[in-house]
């Protein structure tokens, strides 16, 4: 029997949420060769768990979204498997739409989105262009995506702009530096409150590297396939319970949040 909502959500407050999770979805392959399946079949599970996320931030109240689909390194994982994925995230994205539609769930798309192949980035960027309306979970695929990747092309953009007289060097502080990440044009999506990895191993793996600067990290040892919303409200509660300084001490901290409460 599935757990209701209410059960779920037991112990969290909220109204102090994370405003953006981010997750690392790993260990569909790990899920596959236990079970004596192929890999690609840990992937098909995982797109169930896709759906389980997407739908539990959405009933939540979590406004930002972001899942790591495919890194720019995923292009080195053998032909076959990469075409899998391909072929399985643009089937999974148009299966959904009516769905994410129904829930004014809007998709945007981070990443080097030209190198993914015609027919899966035709239905990704129909499904983005279909939702672009829609003002609930915004639900940020990465896709040959990779930190590095986007901070070089930031630093590649600003050079550009200075160079045309757009952008003077004084000029660029962090927060122009940040508006020329991927993440900032896409839809000025904001830092990252929780960083939840599936999978056991414990590294950030070339993943928004500039936006986690102060998240919370909550590391799970269950499989992407396995991980199911009572795991996602575990990691909540535990991301509630932990005291986010910013660089500040305890004191100021506790100083502040009781201004805040009057
Ligand atoms: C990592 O597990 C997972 C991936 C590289 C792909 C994740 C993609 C999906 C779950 C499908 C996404 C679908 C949509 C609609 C976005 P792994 O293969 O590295 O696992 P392993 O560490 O056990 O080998």
């Amino acid at each position: 029997m599935t757990e209701s909502f209410e059960s779920l959500i037991s112990g969290i407050d909220l109204k102090r949420l994370p405003r953006h999770v981010a997750m690392i979805m790993d260990g569909n392959g790990r899920w596959a060769k236990t079970r004596g399946l192929p890999r690609s079949a840990g992937h098909s599970e995982g797109v169930a768990t896709v759906r389980r996320v997407t739908e539990f931030s959405s009933d939540l109240g979590i406004k930002y979204l972001t899942l790591y689909a495919f890194s720019t390194e995923n292009w080195n994982r053998p032909q076959q498997e990469v075409d899998t994925l391909m072929y399985l995230i643009g089937w999974a994205i148009e299966k959904e739409l009516p769905d994410l539609l129904r829930n004014n769930v809007r998709i945007h798309l981070i990443g080097d989105i030209q190198r993914i192949p015609e027919e899966a980035r035709n239905k990704l960027l129909n499904c983005a262009a279909a939702t672009s309306h829609c003002t609930g979970l915004q639900l940020s695929m990465c896709l040959s995506y990779s930190s590095r990747w986007e901070i070089t092309r930031a630093a590649s953009l600003i050079a550009k702009d200075a160079l045309n007289g757009n952008l003077s060097p004084d000029e660029i502080s962090e927060e122009v530096f940040n508006s020329y990440l991927h993440t900032a044009q896409t839809e000025n999506i904001p830092d990252v409150d929780l960083l939840i990895r599936t999978g056991g191993e414990v590294r950030i793996s070339n993943f928004l590297l500039w936006q986690l600067a102060y998240a919370e990290l909550f590391f799970s040892p269950l499989l992407w396939p396995e991980f199911s919303k009572a795991d996602y409200a575990e990691a909540i509660r535990d991301f509630q319970n932990r005291e986010r300084r910013f660089g500040k001490t305890g004191d100021q901290v506790n100083q502040q949040s009781s201004m805040s409460d009057t």
